[in-house]
């Protein structure tokens, strides 16, 4: 008993040490940490006009599908009826490069379209974090030994596919360790090669429709990645990948906005003073990192103290340390403590066919070094989402309303820069009799809120969540009747 209790302890005040990677940690704050380093002008540059195509490294495939099904995962609930996939493709063998994904199939696969999703950061991981605390099929218990089962997993309609992207993030690794300081530009490309040769693993689905989705970060690699797959289908003599739509939540996708959205969300929720924001409104220009002066840099850092020690990717969530606080959407603060531990479980790896290379050190929901050396990313991806709309395929940006880091601010201020007109006014949508949220429907650009969500929407408000995804997926607005 008291040995449990001990244990129970240790658990939750892992993401409490400031050395443990993960979002649910106290001041834990990858995206945050990102854009004060650029506000300071820590530059970066975009390899603008560096797109150019040449086959990808295609690699032996044949028996790996059989061996990357996954028999059963340690812990996991009775029950089961689809199939399950993980393991290892390697994206360039002299560098010893290889990105690991965890695949969920959807019960009568063969019916439903093929969805990959990545979660941000960068750094951070689409398995253990995607998958493990927001749309997977599984969440971990508190004893980090077993597994429940999420009724709105998002394999509900889809077959999704959750890539650890790029190399370093979670179990994908390189044997070539300056791989890892790496940027924009190499993580689409890694990603591009990732799915020519999962497409040959799994044949099946070369042809199956296909979506992209993710969040924060991913607001970079979604569409970076569909210009890539759009760009390389027009001249590749390799798989022509069935791109049909984007999703892209709380996404990070233009430097001025993030900022000048931030700043206003928090002053609209009452997390700042009136002086602090009229400061930041008159003395801060966020057009690029360069204009963003050191009076500016002095009112964000007040602004920043001034809102105090909340999380800020959910702003109205308790804390893990405050096991007594009921969390107010169901979402259990500690989760990311129960994956940390599941996942670092040798039997879990093994299951996983993960980490087969003895990969040093612990398995991470983030991984520190990746954001702190990313070396490559544009101020903004909006011409590039721009194009996207202009493509033909469907895009869809989606905004949980609680979150402070990629605040509905952001989102919406970010779209007006887009000066798209509008074809369906704004409206509530209703799921099950409440309010879910409210969509907008622009010229070729669906805009869809998810009302109490913080920044992972599915973690939060997992029925709004899957039901906006699945409206997504028809390519139909959400219903705008309660029944
Ligand atoms: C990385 O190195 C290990 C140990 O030599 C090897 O087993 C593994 O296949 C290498 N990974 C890749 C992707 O080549
Ligand atoms: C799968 O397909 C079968 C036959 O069409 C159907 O009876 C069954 O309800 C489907 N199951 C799910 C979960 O969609
Ligand atoms: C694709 O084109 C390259 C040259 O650009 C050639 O080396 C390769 O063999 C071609 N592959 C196929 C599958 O035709
Ligand atoms: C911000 O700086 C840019 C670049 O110097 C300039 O073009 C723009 O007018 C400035 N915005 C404001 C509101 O001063
Ligand atoms: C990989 O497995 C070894 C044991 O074989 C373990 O020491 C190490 O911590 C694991 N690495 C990760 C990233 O989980
Ligand atoms: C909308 O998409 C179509 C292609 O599907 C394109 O012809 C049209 O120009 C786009 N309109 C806008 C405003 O982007």
């Amino acid at each position: 008993m008291k040995g449990t209790f001990l244990l129970l302890i240790t658990i939750t005040l892992l993401c409490l040490v400031a050395f443990v990677q993960c979002y649910g940690g106290k001041g834990y704050d990858p995206l945050g940490e990102l854009l004060k380093a650029r506000r300071l002008k820590k530059s970066v540059k975009y390899l603008e006009n560096s797109y150019s195509y040449s086959p990808v490294y295609v690699g032996p495939q044949e028996g790996l599908k059989e061996a990357d099904k996954i028999t059963t995962l340690p812990g996991q609930p009775n029950g089961v009826n689809f199939d399950q996939y993980s393991g290892y493709v390697t994206v360039d063998p002299k560098a010893g490069r290889a990105l690991f994904y965890y695949f969920a199939q959807s019960v009568n696969s063969s019916t439903k379209p093929l969805v990959l999703w990545l979660n941000g950061g960068p750094g951070c991981s689409s398995f253990g974090n995607g998958a493990m605390t927001e749309l997977g099929p599984f969440r971990a218990n508190p004893d980090g030994k077993t597994l429940w089962y999420n009724k709105y997993a998002w394999n509900n309609v889809a077959n999704v596919l959750f890539l650890e992207s790029p190399a370093g993030v979670g179990f994908s690794y390189s044997n070539t360790t300056s791989d890892y300081v790496t940027g924009d530009t190499k993580t689409a490309a890694d990603s591009y090669t990732f799915l020519i040769n999962w497409l040959e693993r799994f044949p099946e689905y070369k042809t199956r429709d296909f979506f992209l989705t993710g969040e924060s970060y991913a607001g970079h690699y979604v569409p970076q990645l569909a210009q890539l797959i759009l760009n390389n289908n027009k001249i590749t003599n390799q798989t022509v990948i069935n791109l049909k739509g984007i999703a892209i939540g709380n996404a990070y996708v233009d430097f001025e906005t993030e900022n000048t959205g931030m700043y206003d969300f928090f002053w609209s929720h009452s997390l700042i003073s009136d002086e602090i924001h009229d400061n930041i409104v008159s003395n801060c220009n966020f057009s690029s990192e360069s204009t963003v002066s050191d009076a500016c840099n002095g009112y964000v850092a007040e602004a920043d103290n001034m809102r105090g020690d909340i999380f800020i990717y959910d702003i109205y969530a308790p804390w893990c340390s405050s096991p007594s606080t009921p969390p107010i959407s169901g979402f259990d603060p500690c989760s990311d403590d129960y994956v940390y531990t599941y996942l670092n479980t040798p039997e879990v790896q093994k299951s996983l066919h993960a980490n087969t290379t003895n990969l040093p050190g612990n398995y991470f929901s983030c991984n520190d070094f990746i954001f702190d050396h990313w070396n490559e990313e544009p101020d903004t991806v909006l011409p590039t989402i721009k194009d996207l709309t202009e493509s033909g395929i469907s895009v869809w940006i989606y905004s949980g309303d609680t979150d402070g880091r990629v605040p509905v601010t952001t989102t919406r201020y970010g779209i007006n820069k887009l000066g798209l007109s509008v074809k369906t006014p704004w409206y509530p949508w209703y799921n099950e009799g409440e309010v879910g949220g409210y969509v907008v429907e622009y010229q070729n650009l669906t805009f869809v809120t998810i009302r109490g969500a913080g920044h992972f929407v599915p973690s939060y408000q997992p029925a709004r969540a899957l039901a906006f995804f699945s409206s997504f997926l028809d390519g139909e607005l959400p219903l705008s009747d309660q029944n």
